[in-house]
């Protein structure tokens, strides 16, 4: 049974023989494999850079991938049959000892105890079939199997909407209409993670700005015409007029520098929020006295944003239906690249590095 194996916290990825099958949980339901997807976490595993990265207990190594799509071969649960097309859910509880983890929800575990896959502590998804249990399989509807890679990505940023949400109940955010449409929002970053978020808060009516430091790609600004955000090079604008112009939301996907997040506290207008999606591992952010008060008397928040679980799985699969329905331009430029699993060393490639324009990159193993 091949698989794609990293030895955290070493770096390298290579492919490997299993001789025994991957079984999590129950096991009841054994699912082939049809597509990975890579995102950033995956790469800086195989750079050795991924702090939290470690094999499941008793072994140095670990199959990689958090992103999967894959379809039932055997079941011996009603809930599941041959055929039916699955995703793992990929932050599991371990001990179920935290009450977050006992319901479900090991996104906001207090113990620590959880693992994910393919990165802390459990075996990942890059692999030909493993047998999973039945708690943690969401059903994918066929009609959007060419983009339902992007659900695990988008799981999070459901999760993270639904929590800027809940922190936003300590006052009225809806606008005269009920929707969010006279909020303004700012996401900086236009990789996968900062062009979904950009996508999920447009369709809950936010006027959505993203940023990066250079003019859009191709894809990019096609994408973003379509969808109805507008998309900011702050290289050009500048910080200081996003600053002026002021946002009730404010989203950092780009985990670049400490810097940056410092001037993004700055954009938050009164009761506004930073959400921020990884830190950058080196660097210091530092906030002024004057900066730190504006934030008191603004009633400004700074949440840390992480992991969706079985709920937003299935909200993410039913906003991709709907994009797909709403935006089929968009949708049909989120999967930038497809790579054949039987080209090994272009796999290794894609899990290497990023490249120009790369929104999602998917590993086929087959249909
Ligand atoms: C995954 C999340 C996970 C996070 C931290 C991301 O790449 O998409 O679900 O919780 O990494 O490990
Ligand atoms: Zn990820």
């Amino acid at each position: 049974m091949r698989a794609i194996v990293v030895k955290p916290p070493k770096p390298g990825v290579e492919f490997r023989d299993l001789s025994q099958a991957i079984r999590h949980g129950s096991g009841t339901v054994k699912v082939r494999i049809i597509e990975n997807g890579i995102c950033g976490s995956d790469r800086e595993i195989v750079r050795g850079e991924l702090a939290t990265a470690r094999p499941p207990e008793g072994k140095d190594w670990l199959v990689l991938g958090h992103e999967a799509l894959g379809v039932v071969e055997e079941s011996k649960d009603p809930r599941f049959k041959p055929g039916d097309l699955v995703m793992p859910i990929n932050r599991r509880s371990y001990h179920g000892k935290c009450l977050n983890c006992l319901v479900g929800r090991p996104d906001f575990c207090e113990a620590n105890e959880f693992v994910e896959a393919g990165m802390v502590g459990m075996d990942g998804f890059m692999v030909e079939y493993f047998y999973d249990d039945p708690k943690y399989l969401v059903k994918v509807p066929p009609g959007i199997a060419d983009i339902a890679i992007l659900a695990q990505p988008l799981s999070d940023l459901e999760k993270s909407v639904e929590e800027i949400l809940n922190i936003q109940r300590r006052f009225i955010w809806t606008c005269d209409d009920g929707t969010y449409n006279c909020r303004r929002a700012i996401v900086f970053g236009s990789g996968s993670t900062g062009i979904l978020m950009s996508l999920l808060l447009r369709t809950l009516g936010f006027e959505v700005y993203v940023a990066n430091r250079r003019d859009p790609l191709e894809n990019e600004a096609k994408i973003t015409e379509e969808a109805g955000i507008t998309y900011i090079n702050y290289s050009v604008e500048g910080l200081d007029r996003l600053k002026q112009m002021g946002f009730d939301l404010v989203v950092d996907t780009t985990g670049a520098s400490a810097s940056l997040i410092g001037h993004e506290v700055e954009m938050l207008k009164p009761n506004g929020v930073l959400g921020l999606f990884g830190f950058p591992s080196e660097g210091a952010l530092t906030l002024s006295n004057e900066v730190i008060q504006r934030f008191i008397y603004k009633s400004n928040v700074i949440v840390g944003l992480i992991n969706g679980q079985k709920p937003h799985f299935q909200q993410a699969l039913a906003h991709l239906a709907q994009w797909k329905a709403t935006w089929p331009g968009v949708v049909s430029r989120l999967i930038t690249r497809v790579v054949d699993v039987n080209d090994e060393k272009e796999v290794v490639q894609v899990l290497n590095r990023k490249e120009k324009g790369e929104i999602k990159v998917k590993i086929k193993w087959g249909q």
